[in-house]
């Protein structure tokens, strides 16, 4: 059988009751038999400063080292003024230099999202996307996972309890997991 491709996943959103984090969970409880899914935290990360860039924190080697150790991405991301939290762009800044040391170069990558408004995160999804191209990355183009409405379908434990997103998010992560075995020619 074909090696399993291994997932790393991280979020932007440092809430404790993060509807995020309760998509993330949910993928977690629906990894494909032949994957598997890590979670990175990454609160804590220092604010990127180019005059560091040649002698990271040890949170970032870890960052960087646990992304080139997994064969696919999966970011799940809220929205903020329209856009990815900066928060979240900026531990993609940290993992993406110095320059010509960009740990996702060449990772397949898939996104998640969801807000309390009725975009369900596409405005920053698409953000995210325009990021992926300087960093080289491979995005699942479909299924789109836009969670509008996040308040609705996750419940006080911060189970996501909505069926339709449960499902959309298993397909995602088929996806992912179909995609990282194409380009690796599995
Ligand atoms: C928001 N929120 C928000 N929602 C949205 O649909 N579009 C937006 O542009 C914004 N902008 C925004 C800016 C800032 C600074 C905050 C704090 C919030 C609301 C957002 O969807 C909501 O807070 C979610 O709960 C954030 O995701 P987590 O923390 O639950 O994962």
């Amino acid at each position: 059988m074909a090696k399993k491709v291994s997932i790393l996943g991280f979020g932007g959103s440092l809430r404790k009751g993060s509807y995020n984090k309760a998509l993330m969970r949910a993928a977690l409880e629906m990894v494909p038999p032949d994957a598997e899914l890590k979670v990175f935290e990454i609160e804590g990360m220092p604010i990127f400063n180019q005059d560091l860039e040649s002698n990271p924190p040890e949170i970032v080697r870890d960052f960087k080292a646990q992304i080139r150790a997994a064969d696919a991405i999966l970011i799940a991301t809220p929205e903020y003024n329209y856009s990815i939290p900066g928060f979240l762009k900026n531990a993609i800044d940290n993992a993406s230099r110095p320059y010509g040391d960009n740990a996702f170069a060449r990772k397949p990558v898939a996104i998640m999202g969801a807000s309390i408004g009725n975009a369900g995160t596409a405005r920053a999804q698409y953000h995210l996307r325009q990021c992926f191209v300087f960093l080289d990355m491979y995005p699942l183009n479909q299924p789109e996972v836009m969670v509008p409405f996040a308040q609705d379908k996750v419940d006080p434990n911060g189970r996501l309890t909505d069926a339709k997103t449960r499902e959309k998010i298993k397909e995602l992560l088929e996806g992912l997991v179909a995609w990282t075995r194409k380009l690796r020619k599995d």
